[in-house]
Parts: C-alpha cells; sequence; structure tokens
C-alpha cells in the first residue's frame, strides 16, 4: 500500500469548502482507566459533538478552534493526540523504513527540538525506548535529508512531541497538540507523599456532580489537590489556565487569533471563588504548607479556609456538605491492617455522626477497609492511583432524625457489637496475614 504523507492533511485544517464549518480531524484523547465515560461527558459539554468512548480514551473528530478548547479546558484528559500514521510493523527496520519516508520538515522547523515516547504491547518489538529510538532516527534522517538541519532532543520542554503506540504489530505515529501530559496543571510546586493526580481529583469531583453549589469539604487535603481542582471546578477557571503553555503553539498549524478567542472566552467567563465555600483539613504542617505554596499559584489563597487538625478532633458539624478524603494508606512500614482499620472506622464515625445530610467521597483501597465505614456506598469509580487500585465510594449521609435524639455513642455501641459478632470473628487469620504485609505505596 502507497504511503500518502500523513502530514500533508495539516493543510486541511483551513475551511473546507464541501461542509459548512470547518473541517475536522481525528483526534484521540486519553485518559485514565474508568474515566471514559466522564472525559466523554466533559467533552460533550464542551460543545464537542463527533466523540466517541475507547479503551483509555475517547476517539472525537475536532476543528482547530475544538482542539484548542479541549486541551485548554479538559480537566479529565491525559493527552490530546493527532493520529498520523497507522501502519503494519512487525521489525524495528519496518518502523524505521516507513517513518523515514515522511516528510518531517511540515511539521518541524529549522530549530525546533523534538521528543518521541512509545508504549508497546502484544508485538514483535517488546522495548519502548528502542521503538522510541528508532522512529527519532527515522525523523531526524528524514529531516537531515530534506533540509541539511538535525533537531535537537529536548525531554522536558520539546516543541514537538511524538507518540508511538505499537499493538499487535500495527504501529500508531501521533502528535502531540497538550503539552505532553495535562495533569500537570501548573501550579502544584510543592507535594505530599502520594499526592493525587490534578485529573483524577477532578474526576472525583466530576463523579461527585459537584459544581460549587454547596461547601466543599476535604478531610485529608495533602497538597491541595483537591481544594485547587475545586475551586478551579466553582469559578469555571479552566483547566489549562495555570499553565505556560499548552503545546499546540509550536505547531505548524498554529493560529494565533484563534487561540487568543478561545482563551478570552473562557477567561471572560471565569469568576470569583466565594469565600470558606472550599475547606482543606490536613494533620501535617508539611501539608499545609504545600497546600498553601500552591494556593498562593492561584488567586484562592484567602479564599480558601485551612485547619491544621486531626480530622477526628474537629467539632463539626458538617452538614449539607460535599466531603472527600484521600486518606493515608500503607504508605508508612507501621501502617498495620489494624491501624488502618481503626482509621477507617472513625471516619465512617466521624461522618455519621458530625455530616448529616452530606455526601462524601471516599478512596478506600480494599474491600476489607470500606467494611469499616460502616454504611453502604451508593455507587464506585474505580481508578488507578499510581500503582494502587482504589475504589471512589459515595456516600449519602441521613439526616438527624428528629424522632430520635442525637446519642450517636449508643447507637454507634450497639452497631460496633452487631457488626463485630459478623464479621471480625470469622476474618481474624485473614487480618493477621494481611497485617503482616505492608502494601504497595502509591507511586509518587
Ligand atoms: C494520601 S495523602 C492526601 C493527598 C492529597 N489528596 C493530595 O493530592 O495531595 C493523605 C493526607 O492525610 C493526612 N492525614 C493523615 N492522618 C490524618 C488525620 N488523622 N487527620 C487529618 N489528616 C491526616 C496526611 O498528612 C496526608 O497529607
Amino acid at each position: 500500500m502507497p504511503i500518502a504523507d500523513p502530514l500533508s492533511v495539516l493543510e486541511d485544517t483551513q475551511p473546507d469548502a464541501e461542509r459548512k464549518g470547518p473541517a475536522r480531524h481525528a483526534f484521540f484523547i486519553s485518559t485514565p482507566r474508568n474515566l471514559e465515560p466522564l472525559l466523554e461527558e466533559e467533552l460533550r459539554e464542551l460543545g464537542i459533538v463527533d466523540v466517541k468512548q475507547v479503551y483509555l480514551g475517547v476517539e472525537a473528530k475536532l476543528s482547530r478552534e475544538e482542539v484548542y478548547r479541549v486541551v485548554y479546558a479538559s480537566r479529565l484528559a491525559s493527552r490530546v493526540l493527532r493520529p498520523l500514521a497507522t501502519f503494519p510493523c512487525r521489525n524495528p527496520d519496518e518502523l524505521y523504513e516507513h517513518a523515514v519516508k515522511f516528510n518531517w520538515a511540515r511539521i518541524l522547523k529549522e530549530g525546533q527540538t523534538l521528543k518521541v515516547s512509545a508504549s508497546v504491547s502484544d508485538s514483535a518489538i517488546t522495548h519502548s525506548q528502542y521503538a522510541a529510538l528508532k522512529l527519532k532516527d527515522a525523523v531526524v534522517d528524514s529531516l537531515r535529508e530534506r533540509t541539511g538541519a538535525r533537531p535537537s532532543i529536548d525531554r522536558e520542554t520539546p516543541d514537538v512531541r511524538l507518540d508511538l503506540f505499537l499493538r499487535h504489530d500495527q504501529a500508531t505515529i501521533s502528535l502531540y497538540y497538550s503539552d505532553g501530559i495535562m495533569h500537570r496543571r501548573g501550579y502544584r510546586i510543592q507535594a505530599v507523599d502520594a499526592p493525587l493526580k490534578e485529573n483524577l481529583a477532578a474526576a472525583v469531583l466530576l463523579f461527585s456532580k459537584w459544581k460549587g453549589d454547596r461547601p466543599l469539604v476535604d478531610l485529608f487535603c495533602g497538597s491541595g489537590t483537591f481544594l485547587i481542582e475545586g475551586a478551579m471546578i466553582a469559578t469555571h477557571t479552566p483547566a489549562g489556565f495555570f499553565r505556560e503553555t499548552q503545546g499546540f503553539e509550536t505547531l505548524p498549524d498554529f493560529s494565533e487569533s484563534l487561540w487568543a478567542k478561545v482563551k478570552h472566552e473562557f477567561t471572560k467567563a471565569i469568576l470569583p471563588l466565594p469565600k470558606g465555600l472550599i475547606t482543606g483539613v490536613d494533620i501535617s504542617a508539611r501539608a499545609m504548607a504545600a497546600t498553601r505554596a500552591n494556593l498562593a499559584r492561584t488567586p484562592w489563597l484567602d479564599a480558601v479556609k485551612l485547619t491544621q487538625k486531626d480530622f477526628a478532633k474537629l467539632e463539626g458539624p458538617y452538614p449539607d456538605r460535599t466531603i472527600v478524603a484521600n486518606p493515608p494508606y500503607g504508605v508508612r512500614l507501621e501502617d498495620t491492617q489494624e491501624g488502618l482499620q481503626e482509621f477507617y472506622k472513625s471516619l465512617g464515625q466521624f461522618l455519621k455522626t458530625k455530616c448529616p445530610d452530606s455526601k462524601a467521597y471516599v478512596l478506600i483501597p480494599d474491600k476489607e477497609l470500606e467494611k469499616e465505614i460502616w454504611f453502604k456506598p451508593e455507587r464506585r469509580l474505580v481508578i488507578d492511583n499510581g500503582a494502587l487500585e482504589v475504589s471512589v465510594a459515595e456516600y449519602s449521609i441521613l439526616p438527624p432524625r428528629e424522632d430520635a435524639p442525637a446519642r450517636p455513642d449508643k447507637a454507634d455501641k450497639a452497631e460496633k457489637t452487631e457488626k463485630a459478632e459478623k464479621v471480625e470473628k470469622p476474618a481474624k487469620s485473614e487480618k493477621a496475614e494481611k497485617a503482616a504485609k505492608p502494601k504497595t505505596p502509591p507511586e509518587k
């Protein structure tokens, strides 16, 4: 099959004479596992019509303006990629031979830097780094032959990023329109152990359908990810607002006027953050300092309420709130299974007695710990937090009962005894086994 020069399609971004409106091109927008439906919904809300869920992302047909909208505003996307070419590829030479024929000078201007990444699965080529190197060689050789210039490689801030996806001996080369991975929003300058990726925090908030309509409380705010993602949602601040570059500015089809129009459209809709709408709690002074440093990169340092305290000692009450909780789990060796069970039990107790009429979203790394919360979750969203699979459990906490005056201590005692009979006895040996086994720490 002859290889069309795939890079020529870039010029189709001019208005298409045969259709009304601008030409649209195929894009792949990646997202973490299980967020595909939320991403589709988010893109539809951004006005993208032609969008279809696939594994680990969505395929969408986008005009150039829509690409800018998605890259700038999507809270859930990880990468916005434009597939340039797909071809069979059974060995490194085949990869090189295909890729060297393309006129890469249409994409890389003289003096621009390049980065190539690759992922391979179920293919004859098994080393992703080697595959990336082969593709890089092909691009560099093609450019040298046509222009005499040799692009430099920049692993941090390249002008052009290419992605090679190799599966079942089928290669897809794509061009990044986002600036690498989009969970890097530009506001996190300090982190704590096991911070949540920004797009995962946004996913939990979008899963909860919180829009800033009632107070949000993060009981374990760490470096402030939920607080800042929440502030961005409540104020309609686009996810890319604090990024210095979006990625598409250095591509040959970049339109400065179109980008200025998109940016203006979003930034004029930004609202102020009501003071006290968002509260962050953390026991650690280090976490508080990280949250403050990160909030100081945004306009919301004064509007967000911060409390350094053990959540269990908070007096409350916190009625009619949205509560998020990403507790520490098994990060330190001294966090035994028993210790964690107690921790989750006291979290359940806290929610039940101090947060009437609220909704809580608790990140729980295993089913055993979920049982400690006492009441059953209404929905769950399973996400991958680094190497750990975590369930985000949604709890609806009942309003205080008027006919039964608050005697939570007694009621809880009775429930505890009942539960101890039901669960703890038969689970003993399993418990002891788990206590001896530290958990894999989440990716940092
Ligand atoms: C997994 S981290 C939260 C990470 C956070 N979501 C982020 O993205 O940065 C758990 C946090 O819980 C805090 N923590 C531990 N025990 C606590 C307690 N009893 N009360 C409040 N915070 C606590 C830790 O200091 C740590 O910052």
